[in-house]
């Protein structure tokens, strides 16, 4: 059953506009959420929030960013003066939640910010929901987006579903779980209607050249070693990040409340094979001798308390939401390949951190 968002108005048979509050929408999979529900979605006003960290670029939005439907709002959702100030000036009736400290790297030497963020701006902004929408819940949706890394690390059999119990074993994972706790606690004390994913591994483009698949893109492109942590038999389900939009678009809208949908690629990769591939569609596409990148592969030391594997069990929104992937990934591959070597530009400028002086003077924040 397809959840109204909004109310209609008295008086007129059209739904009036409805302002979705989209968090992280600069950010890599925010960004193609934005884009969908922007393109896809008149009815709503798109109101993306986002710090504009490091991760965060708004060059991500630039064909949809002058739509009637879309605005665009510099705030830290650690700020609970900010949140609650937007809350009590925008009708925002839903949330779609990614905004997120999201590498796990980082966690280990930074931990605090994915404390600050992960878990103390998921509470401002559902307890600003929970204040705001003063149990006027009817028409409201608060969809949280999470990780499989909460599930912990598998071994080399079984799959992670909706029941499996959390053991996070990073700082980053840590701060995850700990932000779906709060939301389904706030669900279940103050019947706020909300609704959650874990998904795996995404890829595609726009994502930060710090994870796996645009790190090496960029190395290889620049003959760079290509480091790989350990042996590089780490397992990752990979999902094409178009396809984890619409999973997002769907859920928001036919989910149910109180539940929570686990989303992946059924497509498990070793680290060490996956580079491998990557490699040779470089060198196809560089016109590069075949095989020559793959002597940029560099063992590294491991990364800390390194998960083995990932692999998740999509089966529930599957069958009860009707949702697969579309994009196999042979030709999601090539497609975010191809996307990095069209727009280098893109690529140079994040890795440089110009883009980060630039915004820093383009937008002041409160
Ligand atoms: P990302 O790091 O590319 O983007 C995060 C965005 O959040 C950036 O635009 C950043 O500026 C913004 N942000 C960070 N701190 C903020 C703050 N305090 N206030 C406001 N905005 C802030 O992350 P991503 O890979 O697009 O992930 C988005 C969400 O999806 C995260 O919640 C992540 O945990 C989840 N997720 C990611 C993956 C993945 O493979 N990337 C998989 C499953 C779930
Ligand atoms: P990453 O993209 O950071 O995602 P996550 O840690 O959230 O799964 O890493 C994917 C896998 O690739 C993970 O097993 C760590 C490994 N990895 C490397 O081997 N080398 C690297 O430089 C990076 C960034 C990751």
């Amino acid at each position: 059953m397809r959840i109204q968002i909004g109310k209609f108005r008295e008086g007129e048979n059209r739904l009036v506009m409805k302002t979705i509050l989209i968090t992280g929408g600069a950010g890599f999979i925010g960004s193609h959420v934005v884009r969908r529900m922007v393109k896809n979605h008149p009815e709503y006003n798109i109101l993306n929030l986002d710090l504009l960290t490091y991760a965060g670029n708004l060059e991500n939005l630039r064909d949809v960013d002058q739509e009637p439907n879309y605005s665009f709002v510099r705030g830290d959702i650690s700020d609970t003066e900010f949140v609650n100030h937007l809350f009590a000036t925008h009708p925002i009736e839903g949330v779609i939640h990614l905004a997120a400290e999201s590498h796990v790297d980082r966690s280990i030497s930074d931990p605090a910010s994915f404390i600050r963020t992960n878990i103390f701006g998921t509470f401002n902004l559902i307890h600003a929901a929970k204040e705001h929408w003063k149990g006027q819940v009817e028409g409201k949706r608060f969809y949280h987006i999470s990780t499989d890394e909460v599930y912990g690390s598998l071994g080399t059999s079984g799959l992670f579903t909706e029941t499996t119990a959390y053991d996070p074993k990073s700082p980053y994972s840590a701060s995850k779980a700990s932000s779906d706790h709060l939301v389904r606690a706030y669900g279940h004390t103050f019947h706020l209607p909300v609704v959650l994913s874990n998904c795996s591994n995404n890829y595609g483009p726009n994502q930060f050249p710090e994870k796996l698949i645009p790190l090496c893109i960029h190395n290889i492109r620049h003959n760079k070693p290509i480091p790989v942590y350990g042996k590089g038999e780490n397992v990752r389900d990979w999902l094409y990040v178009g396809d984890h939009a619409a999973a997002i678009e769907r859920i928001f809208h036919e989910g149910k409340s109180g539940e929570t949908y686990n989303i992946g690629g059924n497509n498990e990769w070793t680290n060490i094979r996956l580079i491998r591939l990557l490699c040779d569609l470089m060198d196809s596409k560089l016109g590069r001798t075949p095989g020559s990148s793959q002597s940029l592969i560099t063992f590294v030391k491991d990364r800390a308390g390194h998960d083995l594997r990932y692999a998740i069990d999509s089966s529930k929104i599957q069958t009860e939401l009707g949702w697969k992937p579309s994009v196999d990934f042979e030709e999601g591959l090539a497609r975010t390949v191809d996307w990095y070597l069209e727009n280098t530009a893109w690529l140079e400028n994040v890795a440089s951190g110009a883009y980060e002086k630039y915004y820093e003077k383009q937008y002041l924040l409160r």
